[in-house]
């Protein structure tokens, strides 16, 4: 079985230097923290943190599956109306999974996927001018039901819909993903008669990729999700009970803390070598830094908590943001992606034999040279003390996939223990909701808009 496979060496301090680099000591005094973190995180399991058994969760498979099959030949696009957990995760998918021209020519009856997480005029406008309603069907995804970016583009695309095919057939045309029971969006699910998938209790937004968040559109493109789901489902096998040096997801998390906390590198640059999995560092860009990004400990102390994720694309970022990675602050570490084996490889043709700097690349391949930019570039930043790992995967494929959002969703859960904060809340974000509730003149948040309108600066400094 393939499974994704870490390398840790680059960061000790043998290797990369004491300024910077782990110590076994240190890394080794992590196995207890770890095992307890683990604990804690899996005792939560059938409770409120029901992410963890998505893997597991065949009933909602089959239904997502069968409703594919239903609407399969009927649209040319899928559109995700989702912000946050709720558009980031299928884009890495469709990013990985079906590849970067996908949408230049689908596969017969799949359709392009579009994922519009802004409220952006001139992205929503363009869009309202291109698409054709009539051939697409929209996916509205929120888990509270209520976020205004999301529910102002599906009253949107809801009357552009409806103009264009009419009231009764628009509902055809809308597929909704929420909570069970609670927001707007599930009454309004109710009163049009729209085909709703649910978000299950104890999966908050940036932890439901495997859900139907995910797992609907996925299908809906044509992406094996029985593959994710096996990945995951491996991947969780592989961490629930191993021993800390054996557990993939415990290394990640105490490697992330230590690196932070003992040795001062607050940046933590996710560095995707395969174009397919840069979007992969965009989720977790989100899901590390609005899990572990908190103002508030769990024990009510002040702590501002939190690594700064930062994307990186190579080779195209070695021309971009390496200089300052190789020779800049002593902030950062890094996390390689790395994949064994291309689905294509492609040879570069022989010419101008007589000119060694350009003939030495003839015959060949652009494998190669990948492979010796990427390694190239570890070396160089593993010689100038900058402490690397690298998550290989044998392949780009739904399984390897699975298995990677597994082990990243466990690390981070379980970071939130090393860290003492709640990985699970994001009152930063909500703090953001309701002030642009307020402003838009939402009813019920009319104090809020007179507190933040008493505070803002009575004179402007522009220039
Ligand atoms: O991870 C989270 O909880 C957030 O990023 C949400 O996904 C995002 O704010 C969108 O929320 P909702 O799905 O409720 O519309």
């Amino acid at each position: 079985m393939d499974q994704i496979s870490l390398d840790i060496t680059n960061l000790f301090a043998p290797i990369v230097g004491p300024r910077a680099g782990l110590n076994e000591e240190e890394f080794k005094a992590m196995a207890e923290p770890s095992r307890q973190a683990l604990a804690a995180v899996q005792e939560r399991r059938e409770r409120d943190l029901r992410w963890l058994a998505l893997p597991q969760a065949e009933g909602v498979r089959d239904e997502i599956l069968t409703y594919a099959d239903s609407v399969k030949g009927q649209f040319d696009n899928v559109v995700i109306l989702g912000i946050g957990g709720s558009g980031l995760g299928m884009r890495a998918l469709q990013t990985a999974l079906n590849g970067p021209y996908h949408d230049l020519e689908p596969q017969a009856g799949l359709p392009r996927l579009f994922v519009l997480d802004n409220v952006d005029p001139d992205l929503i406008g363009e869009f309202l001018e291109t698409n054709d309603p009539a051939r697409t069907l929209f996916n509205v995804i929120s888990k509270s039901g209520g976020t205004a970016e999301t529910m102002s583009q599906f009253l949107i695309f809801r009357q552009q819909l409806i103009e264009a095919v009419g009231a009764e057939e628009h509902a055809r045309h809308v597929v909704v993903t929420t909570d069970a029971e609670r927001g707007f969006l599930r009454e309004i699910a109710d009163r049009e008669g729209y085909c709703a998938f649910t978000v299950p209790d104890g999966v908050g937004g940036r932890f439901s990729v495997l859900s139907p968040v995910g797992l609907l559109p996925a299908a809906l493109v044509g992406i094996d999700i029985e593959g994710l789901l096996k990945g995951a489902d491996h991947m969780d096998e592989r961490c629930r009970g191993a021993e800390f040096m054996d557990n993939p997801a415990l290394v990640c998390a105490a490697v992330q803390y230590l690196l932070q906390t003992n040795h001062d590198l607050p940046i933590a640059v996710t560095f995707s070598y395969s174009h397919r999995l840069r979007d992969l560092a965009d989720w977790y860009a989100q899901l590390l830094a609005e899990s572990i990004g908190k103002r508030q400990g769990r024990d009510g102390s002040t702590v501002h908590a939190g690594p700064t994720p930062v994307r990186a694309v190579g080779v195209t970022d070695q021309h971009s943001q390496v200089q300052l990675y190789m020779e800049g602050p002593f902030d950062k570490w890094f996390t390689f992606l790395a994949v064994e084996q291309s689905d294509h490889t492609v040879t570069i043709p022989e010419a101008y034999g007589d000119i060694p700097g350009v003939g030495y690349l003839g015959g060949r391949t652009l494998n190669e040279l990948f492979a010796a930019e990427r390694d190239g570039t570890r070396v160089a930043l593993t010689d100038a003390g900058r402490p690397n790992m690298t998550v290989s995967f044998p392949r780009v494929d739904a399984h390897t996939i699975g298995q990677y959002l597994y082990m990243m969703e466990l690390a981070v859960a379980v970071m939130g223990e090393h860290y003492g904060v709640d990985a699970f809340d994001q009152p930063g974000v909500e703090a953001g909701k309701v002030a642009a509730y307020a402003l838009m003149g939402r009813e019920g948040f009319a104090e809020e808009k007179t507190r933040i309108e008493a505070g803002m600066p009575t004179e402007r400094r522009t220039l």
